[in-house]
């Protein structure tokens, strides 16, 4: 299977700064990719690179076969970009805005209602955007970028700045739009985002690609241990520290924590002694992953800040 996007050596410096460094990557026909890593990473340079709004100063990009800089108007047509909810036109309902794209890609101009139906604001159509939330703006810029039945959809960090409701309604909307066999790559410092939405993520940080794997794979390579929490009173610290398979035990006010890396066996060895009331687990997320190939959090984003 060839892939939908090529990417290899792709680079970008400003002034001596380089702020991509010579990244290397491929994303297959209908799969969702994701690129997580903190502010300034270098995630928003890298999709405008591939998109063909920034100039790359080394390396190569290939979209559905072509190159994207020089700007090719044919590839631009096959490709969506979500528009920053900033870009809408001012006084328009939703409908009229979807209209304007519509008349601009000449499609047929029922296909409006059809994308806004798609990203559940079939209820907001004739709404003015200015009075839509920050997450229905959000998913009316989407609409927007798949008004011409585009193959590969970019999203830029589309759920920033949403309460968790409108991040979830948007994860619906990438979903359906992935089930319509689009190619999509999203940008994002959620790792929980990555991991719900994405078939393979690579972790960026400081212009490098540290990992790309699938969400699953990453944590698994990781071989960070699960942790079983019980309540606090749930065992002596002793008799949790003789279970089968736990490597050492934390103990504070709010729970007693058996840390293990053969669960299976550890939580079998609790039924066996009565002790699983209460019992909650926690295995590795794409959150300690990030903390081992970086040694910081993703939110640790202070730093970062240009
Ligand atoms: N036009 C520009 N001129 C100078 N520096 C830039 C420009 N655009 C981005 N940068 C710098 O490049 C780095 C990566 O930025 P960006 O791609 O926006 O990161 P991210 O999207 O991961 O937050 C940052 O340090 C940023 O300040
Ligand atoms: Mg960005």
């Amino acid at each position: 299977m060839s892939s939908a996007i090529e990417v290899a050596g792709l680079t970008k410096r400003y002034d001596d700064r380089t702020v991509v460094d010579a990244i290397d990557f491929s994303v297959g026909h209908g799969e969702c990719f994701g690129i997580l890593g903190p502010n300034g990473a270098g995630k928003t340079t890298t999709l405008e690179m591939i998109e063909g709004l920034r100039r790359p100063d080394g390396g190569s990009v290939s979209v559905l076969g072509s190159s994207p800089w020089p700007r090719d108007t044919t590839l631009l047509r096959r490709i969506g970009v979500q528009l920053q909810a900033s870009a809408f036109i001012e006084h328009l309902s939703a409908i009229q805005q979807l209209h304007t794209v519509t008349d601009l890609y000449g499609v047929p101009t029922a296909r409006a209602v059809e994308v806004l139906a798609q990203v559940g604001l079939a209820d907001a159509a004739d709404r003015d955007v200015d009075a839509l939330s920050g997450g229905q703006r959000q998913r009316l810029s989407i609409a927007c970028a798949l008004v011409h039945h585009p193959e590969v959809l970019f999203l830029d960090e589309p759920s920033a700045g949403l309460d968790p409701v409108s991040r979830h309604n948007l994860w619906d909307v990438v979903r359906s739009v992935r089930s319509d066999d689009t190619t999509v790559v999203i940008t994002t410092h959620h790792m929980d985002e990555a991991e719900q939405l994405c078939d393979r993520v690579a972790i960026m940080d400081r212009g490098e690609i540290l990992a790309i794997d699938t969400p699953a794979e990453l944590v698994r390579q990781l071989d960070a241990p699960t942790r079983l929490m019980l309540p606090p009173d749930a065992m002596s610290i002793d008799d949790a520290r003789h279970i089968d398979g736990v490597e050492s035990v934390e103990h504070d006010a709010g729970a007693l924590t058996l840390v293990t890396r053969r669960a299976a066996d550890s939580i079998q060895a609790l039924a066996a002694v009565g002790s699983l009331d209460g019992l909650q687990v926690r295995s590795g997320t794409l959150e300690d992953v990030f903390i081992t190939l970086t040694g910081r959090h993703l939110g640790d984003q202070a730093e970062e800040t240009a």
